[in-house]
């Protein structure tokens, strides 16, 4: 298989003071990290609380570091991957060095297989590194499952990918321990919210062609129906 050869550089992380800033530790398709500018010259000037309840790979909520957040997603390993990088980012960083020495085309697949065979029944930090190994070494970073359930996107053609970041697992465990974490729907999510709370709201695509259809984050569909529901709650909430 021929395989593109990546330029060795690596950016440097955002540094404030003697920290990293957080930046994401996932790629999530509708990933926000381009558009920041635009987003934060919306946001208002201070508030109490900050609501994000379809969470991805975080992009605004990363870059704005929060005092008091809430962060919720539909997808149950996702929020594992952020709950285990929380409370324990040195066990994630020591098998995904594993991943590292181990990877190759053989090891993505196994490790594919394994994940659709039992992920469930895993130790939580065994089921974050293989969720960030597969996620950094799949086709384009996307995450895709069929209607089972199962992961079942091809190996990506990365030279180097970034399967094991310290710095940046670290910086995302120490924004990351600010923010309470829940998962299930972005409504229960949000039922709590209070006046002066801020909530921002991106949920999966509405598809712009018949074929442009990526909601597949989960089992279950983001459609036109729920796309209308979520536009009547953000306006009642107001
Ligand atoms: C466009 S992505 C969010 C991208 C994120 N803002 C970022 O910067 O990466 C939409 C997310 O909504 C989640 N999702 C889909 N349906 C949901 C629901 N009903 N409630 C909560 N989250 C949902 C998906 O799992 C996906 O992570």
């Amino acid at each position: 298989m021929a395989i593109r050869r990546a330029s060795k550089r690596v950016t440097p992380l955002p540094q404030v003071g003697r920290d990293p800033i957080a930046t994401p530790i996932i790629k999530w398709v509708g990933g926000k990290t381009k558009l920041l500018p635009e987003l934060l010259a919306r946001l208002p000037d201070s508030f109490e609380r900050y609501y994000e309840p379809f969470i991805g790979g975080a992009a605004l909520f990363f870059r704005v570091a929060p005092e008091r957040a809430v962060l919720n997603d539909s997808n149950t390993d996702l929020v594992n991957l952020y709950a285990t990088v929380t409370k324990d980012a040195a066990s994630v960083i020591k098998r995904l060095a594993e991943h590292r020495a181990n990877h190759d085309e053989r090891h993505y697949y196994a490790m594919r297989q394994k994940w659709n065979d039992d992920h469930r029944d895993w130790p939580a930090a065994d089921r974050a590194a293989a969720f960030i190994y597969l996620n950094k070494t799949c086709f384009n970073g996307l995450w895709r499952v069929n209607r089972s359930g199962d992961f079942n996107v091809p190996i990506g053609r990365y030279a180097d990918p970034p399967i094991c970041v310290p710095e940046a697992l670290q910086a995302a465990s120490r924004a990351l321990a600010k923010a309470e974490l829940r998962q299930g729907d972005y409504r229960a999510a949000v039922a709590d919210a209070k006046r002066g709370d801020f909530l921002y709201f991106d949920p999966p695509y509405d598809p712009v062609t018949p074929t442009a259809n990526f909601t597949s984050y989960t089992a279950g569909a983001f459609g036109p129906e729920q796309q209308r529901e979520l536009a009547d709650a953000a306006t009642s909430t107001r």
